[in-house]
């Protein structure tokens, strides 16, 4: 059978923005202009904006992170084991890495690889980024080839578990968040991120979006979640206390972000 399909453009990858940098100063590299520049461009397609060097910024496509930073300070990290679930260019590992995390593991299943060759038409190697961060750093985060449904294979457990931008993207949330709650140090932290909802804060409902509804050509967000959707579920897994730190709208797409505990 003959479909017509009609040929969607690929996007351009956008220009860096003064926001996105300003989230990438938190953790100025601090690399001389010449390797600086080298590894900026020795990568096809950045996620996330990292600061080089002075005035030398990779053009990351992921927008508006700065919300997350509250969540984000060294309190949070100094002297704690930290696993980045979904961590793609690792900026999140590497952050609590150098706010004093005394262990850092980072997870991806390289999912991303499809997508960045539906979106913008361009063929990236899986971990790339990452890669070619932790070499510039000489960085000790461990990096993982692993979907995050799996953590538990790696034999550790963790004081902060971060979870950004990426459960929406699974089909078994609860699966991702028990098997978070299972990788928990007792008195451990989940810092989730994830796709939001316009549902009423207190409804325990998921919203469930169609395939590319949400983003143009992207396939894989599944889910909207309001508090009192995150409520009940963690509460199926064992981490019954949910801080909602921030909801809010990001370029028209509700996000909302929240730490989930086991009740001491
Ligand atoms: C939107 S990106 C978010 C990257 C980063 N955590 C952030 O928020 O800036 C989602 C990431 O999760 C990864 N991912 C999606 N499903 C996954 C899974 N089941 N296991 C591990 N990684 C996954 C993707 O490959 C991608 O790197």
């Amino acid at each position: 059978m003959a479909y017509a399909i009609e040929a969607e453009p690929i996007e351009a990858i956008p220009e860096t923005s003064a926001a996105e940098r300003a989230v990438a100063d938190l953790h100025a590299i601090g690399a001389s202009t010449v390797n600086a520049e080298r590894v900026r461009d020795s990568v096809p397609l950045w996620f996330h904006t990292f600061s080089l060097a002075p005035g030398v910024y990779t053009p990351g496509v992921a927008r508006d992170h700065g919300y997350r930073v509250p969540a984000l300070d060294a309190e949070r990290f100094a002297g704690r084991s930290v696993l980045d679930v979904g961590a793609f260019d690792g900026f999140y590992s590497f952050l609590a890495a150098a706010r004093g995390a005394s262990r850092v593991v980072a997870v991806d299943n390289e999912q991303y690889v499809e997508w960045v060759q539906a979106r913008f038409g361009v063929t990236l190697a899986g971990g790339a980024g990452f890669r070619a961060i932790a070499e510039l750093m000489q960085s000790s985060v461990d990096y993982r080839l692993m979907d995050a449904l799996d953590v538990r294979e790696l034999g550790e457990r963790f004081d902060v578990v971060l979870c950004f931008g990426i459960l929406h993207r699974v089909t078994d949330p609860i699966a991702l968040l028990r098997a978070l709650a299972d990788v928990l140090e007792p008195g451990g932290e989940v810092v989730l991120e994830t796709y939001g909802s316009r549902l009423a804060a207190n409804a325990p409902a998921i919203e469930v979006h169609e395939p590319g509804d949400v983003y143009s050509r992207d396939d894989f967000v599944y889910w909207g979640f309001s508090p009192g959707g995150l409520r009940r579920l963690g509460l199926i897994v064992g981490l019954d206390e949910l801080e909602v730190v921030e909801e809010l709208d990001v370029d028209g797409h509700p996000r909302i972000l929240a730490v989930l505990r086991a009740a001491g």
